[in-house]
């Protein structure tokens, strides 16, 4: 065979079935999109990134816990099979295992930027020398919107107080000693992304959090992007706190519940300002009825309110199921399936207005390639164009972003291979 045929062969349609059968990830579990038309059943389904896919055990689960109200009403506090009293508790475990963390450093509850802002109520202490908070300059809005907002608060000029860290000229991703450069005696707090949401950038965490510290910053993550996705150690990296959402790799479903984390170190510490409600104080006194709470040397005293059975339902079933496989485990599938996608689009990329932005390292990235695309049609009507016409779902960014996650609880061989070929149909080489 020569070397074009070899290399051919490699990138064929029987090559990714066969990689496929001997690689098979834990499709089964999930429901997948179907497709209307065409040769292939389903989506190849890349948004794995912005909305995770179905459990198929999230729905028969939630059944359960609602069926518990009708039968039990105000009992099931109690009386249910998954009691709401201490429902939170039972996310706990896993979700503390899948970012590296004690039980006692983890909850989940509210959302991903109310979570922040809870956090920057005990975080973000700034005073008139040191009051800068360091952001990616392409963090997600959300946490620009949440850092402004809370330079204001403090009476700063969020113009003044948020420094906001660019590439280098010509490059698209952050360089640690960059960063590092960047943490002096007026930084109060960093709060970069993990996992950078537009460029897949996996930051260097515990690098970043040591510097941090030495320039006497309190530093947190927010880990929407990172949170089952890589593999965390928040608690021997000495992360201060971290946030992140349920809805992109943990499954959980739109707008699902978010997790906190706040380091052992800084558990039950009386100086620290929290906001507080019912929820705040210790599960024995809960229903004292007390006037001044009595907060519990967790995380759980950063909740305020009574947490949403039904909305946690989604997050315990998608955590146990993380429990089950091991983020260990995904991340050794995650890293040779993005390779995969990576190898099959060198083989579109040269000729094309598409570049890869993600790093090329895979200790740098997790599962998402992001391609800057050029040409006539933005990312968006590009993604549209994948969509209607060849059934890949990828995820936009405009004008020019093009996001392609293979997950690897649920993504194949295949579906990379036919994100690839579509681009290679609809994507017109350079004249
Ligand atoms: C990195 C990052 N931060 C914050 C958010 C906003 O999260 P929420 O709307 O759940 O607060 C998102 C949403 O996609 C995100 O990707």
């Amino acid at each position: 065979m020569s070397a074009a045929a070899a290399a051919a062969e490699s990138e064929s349609e029987s090559r990714a079935q066969s990689l496929d059968a001997a690689d098979p990830g834990h499709r089964e579990l999930f429901d997948i999109p179907p497709v209307d038309g065409g040769p292939y059943p389903d989506v190849a389904y890349f948004a794995g990134n912005s909305l995770g896919l179905r459990p198929k055990a999230t729905r028969t689960e939630l059944l359960e816990d609602l069926d518990s109200w009708a039968a039990l009403g105000v009992e099931g506090h109690l009386d249910a099979a998954r009691p709401w009293l201490p429902y939170h508790e039972l996310l706990t475990g896993p979700a503390s295992r899948l970012v590296g963390a004690l039980p006692s450093e983890t909850v989940v509850m509210n959302s991903l930027t109310v979570n922040l802002h809870l956090l920057m109520v005990s975080f973000y202490r700034p005073t008139p020398e040191r009051f800068r908070i360091v952001i990616e300059d392409s963090a997600f809005p959300s946490d620009s919107y949440a850092v402004r907002s809370q330079a204001r608060f403090h009476g700063f000029d969020p113009d003044d107080a948020v420094v906001r860290l660019r590439p280098r000229e010509g490059e698209d991703c952050l360089r640690t000693a960059d960063v590092v450069e960047r943490l002096g005696s007026d930084v109060a707090l960093v709060l970069l992304g993990g996992v950078n949401y537009l460029t897949g950038e996996l930051m260097d965490i515990p690098a970043i959090t040591v510097a941090g510290h030495a320039a006497g910053a309190v530093v947190g993550w927010d880990l929407a992007h990172a949170a089952g996705n890589v593999p965390l150690a928040l608690h021997d990296w000495d992360v201060d706190f971290a946030a992140w959402c349920s809805y992109k790799y943990l499954n959980s479903g739109p707008g699902a519940l978010a997790g906190a984390f706040v380091h052992e170190r800084h558990l039950g510490d009386p100086s620290l300002q929290r906001f507080e409600g019912w929820w705040s104080t210790d599960a024995a006194s809960r229903f004292e009825m007390a006037a001044v709470s009595r907060p519990p040397a967790s995380v759980d005293a950063w909740q305020v309110s009574n947490p949403p059975i039904f909305s946690m339902s989604p997050v315990r079933t998608s955590l146990e199921l993380f429990d089950k496989v091991g983020i260990g485990t995904l991340r050794e599938r995650s890293i040779r399936l993005t390779a995969y996608l990576e190898r099959l689009l060198a083989g579109v990329t040269p000729g094309r207005p598409l570049q890869v932005i993600t790093p090329a390292d895979p200790a740098r990235r997790g599962a998402q390639l992001s391609l800057r695309i050029g040409g006539a049609r933005t990312a968006g009507e590009l993604a549209k164009v994948l969509r209607f016409e060849f059934g890949v779902i990828a995820d936009a960014r405009e004008p020019d972003v093009l996001r392609l996650a293979p997950v690897p609880l649920y993504s194949t061989y295949h579906d990379c291979w036919r994100a690839a070929q579509a681009l290679a149909e609809t994507v017109p080489e350079n004249a």
